[in-house]
């Protein structure tokens, strides 16, 4: 590849992918499953042609301004939330993601978050390890039926549709969704019904989040909304976690007025041990790990290099990034 300088990579990512890059291009890595640290990170970006990073990287206006040879940001996620798109596309900089190989694995890990929270499993293994379960018992730990619960779909968008999937043909679920745009086909192929989202709040057994992290959707789900939900409702955000105001969560959970909350992201992450949210027996809290299987953490790195390679070597990238001032008005 005629391309001169290395491809910055943020943390240890899995081999083949590192393999991939090394075939054609000069890698350095930050080889730790800790966060690079930001001085570092200026630093390297400093001779980078292409830089691979995480969801946990602000790719901003400052660190650009220390990276004049960037072409391309390779984000190993679907999300980039952590990009400025403005800035990058300013500096005619490149930006990709890793969408559609982690929706499936996704939308099992929002499903185990429904199962988790609503049959109590993680209480249940904190009651037998710290010894108190001494009989079988009629009342113990009971919990509520997923089972033709209604569940309400925030953001029908790839994973949001495999998790209303899962439900309507699995578990033989109502899904009531809200998005941005309607689903005409998934309401004929499936039934779904579309909805505001006052009256998904209102109705949902199962309030499950699948926006992207945006302007309109940060702290969507605030004091008002949560008020909307049933006593007997849960929450499930496997997004973003600053799409739900915590305080908010926070004093709905203390005053008993939702049933519980299950969340793979958090705001902030990590959630610090003090933090509030620990306090209840009926919130599920899990590292940000829904897409973290084996095959779609291999398959997201060799997304992510295929894109700095195919920038590099003067191709469009497969996963182009569209800034929103320059996509199409939706309708
Ligand atoms: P996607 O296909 O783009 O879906 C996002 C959906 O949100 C789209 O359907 C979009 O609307 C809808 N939306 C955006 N803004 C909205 C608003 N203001 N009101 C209503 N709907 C709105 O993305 P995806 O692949 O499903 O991923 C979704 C998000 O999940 C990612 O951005 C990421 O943050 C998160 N994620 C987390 C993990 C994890 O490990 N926890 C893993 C993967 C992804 P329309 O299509 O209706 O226009
Ligand atoms: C993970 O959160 C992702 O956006 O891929």
């Amino acid at each position: 590849m005629a391309s001169e300088g290395y491809v910055y990579v943020t943390r240890r990512i899995p081999e083949e992918a590192l393999q991939l890059l090394r075939r054609d291009v000069a890698v350095r890595i930050w080889d730790s499953d800790e966060v690079v640290p930001r001085e570092v990170l200026l630093k390297e970006v400093a001779g980078a042609v292409g830089l691979l990073c995480l969801l946990t990287e602000r790719i901003d206006e400052e660190l650009l301004s220390h990276a004049p040879r960037l072409k391309v940001v390779a984000n190993m996620a679907v999300g980039y939330d952590n990009l400025d798109l403005s800035a990058l596309s300013r500096r005619r900089i490149v930006a990709t993601n890793t969408p559609g190989v982690l929706t499936e694995t996704t939308a099992d890990f929002a499903f185990a978050l429904i199962m988790a929270i609503a049959r109590r499993v993680v209480e249940g293994d904190r009651f037998v390890r710290e010894g108190r379960w001494k009989t079988w018992g009629p009342m113990l730990l009971l919990g509520r039926d997923v089972h033709r619960a209604t569940i309400g779909i925030i953001g029908m968008g790839r994973i949001g549709s495999e998790v209303a999937r899962r439900g309507a043909l699995g578990f033989g679920m109502q899904v009531l969704y809200f998005s941005r745009t309607r689903k005409l086909d998934l309401e004929e192929r499936f039934g779904y019904r579309y909805v505001d989202l006052e009256t998904l709040l209102r109705e949902s057994d199962f309030v499950s989040i699948h926006v992207d992290l945006n302007d309109s959707t940060r702290k969507l789900i605030d004091a008002r909304r949560l008020a909307l939900m049933k006593p007997t409702a849960y929450l499930i955000n496997t997004a973003r976690g600053p799409i739900v105001d915590s305080r908010a969560l926070y004093e709905a959970l203390r005053d008993g007025r939702i049933a519980g909350a299950a969340l793979d992201v958090t705001d902030p992450e990590p959630l610090p041990l003090d933090h509030p949210l620990w306090s209840f027996d009926n919130v599920v809290i899990t590292p940000h790990i829904a897409s973290a299987s084996e095959r779609t953490r291999a398959r997201m790195a060799e997304m992510a290099a295929e894109n700095v390679l195919a920038v590099l070597a003067g191709r469009e990238p497969p996963n182009p990034v569209v800034s929103p001032q320059a996509s199409p008005k939706r309708t």
